[in-house]
């Protein structure tokens, strides 16, 4: 049976490269999986006096979080740490209390920077609110991408080849992670 992967991009920016590597990484899973972008920008912050009249986007976003078989995201590092449209889409997938939207996931960490030092911060970061969301989030690899200018054309795709076979073993690896769950 076909499983779908969703892709969760912390980037709201149209030209984002974080965007550019999960285009990339959607364009070389297997036949057998579809990927389904899940949008996080238009998602009131997380107020829980909103749950009394559940604004449409936050039941959007949980639903299509439930209806896939694997979570892989993408996040940019904003001041060491990620950004805020990312923890807010953490935040509401995760109420109402008991109703988590997250929880026993398989999921994977692409983090993309201009920076040197590819996202460590925000990766990490996100992996410990995955843990608590309990994401079974992979372990290894890892995937910090740094420098990335350096690996995009000037359309912004993935051109480098060196990057173009480290997403694709990144994608090997978590096809067979997500099918131990
Ligand atoms: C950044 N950027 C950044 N980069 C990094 O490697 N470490 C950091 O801590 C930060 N901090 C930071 C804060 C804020 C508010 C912004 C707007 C940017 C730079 C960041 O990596 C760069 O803007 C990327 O292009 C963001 O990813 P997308 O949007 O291209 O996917």
């Amino acid at each position: 049976m076909k499983k779908t992967f969703g892709f969760i991009i912390g980037s709201l920016r149209k030209k984002s490269f974080n965007r550019a590597v999960a285009n990339y990484m959607a364009s070389v899973v297997p036949a057998d999986i579809d990927v389904k972008f899940i949008e996080i920008g238009d998602l009131p912050f997380y107020n829980e006096d909103l749950d009394a009249a559940t604004p449409p986007a936050w039941q959007r976003l949980r639903e299509e979080v439930k209806s896939v078989d694997a979570l892989l995201f993408f996040t940019p590092e904003y001041n060491r740490t990620i950004p805020a449209a990312l923890k807010n889409a953490l935040d509401v997938g995760s109420r109402p209390y008991g109703q988590s939207a997250w929880g026993g996931k398989p999921g994977g960490i692409v983090s993309v920077s201009p920076g040197a030092i590819g996202g460590f911060g925000a990766n990490h970061h996100l992996r410990q609110a995955l843990t608590f969301l309990n994401v079974y989030t992979m372990q290894q690899p890892e995937a910090y991408i740094g420098n990335i200018t350096a690996s995009l054309d000037a359309e912004g795709k993935v051109v480098n080849e060196d990057t173009q076979n480290f997403l694709q073993s990144y994608i090997v690896a978590f096809v067979d992670w997500s099918k131990k769950f």
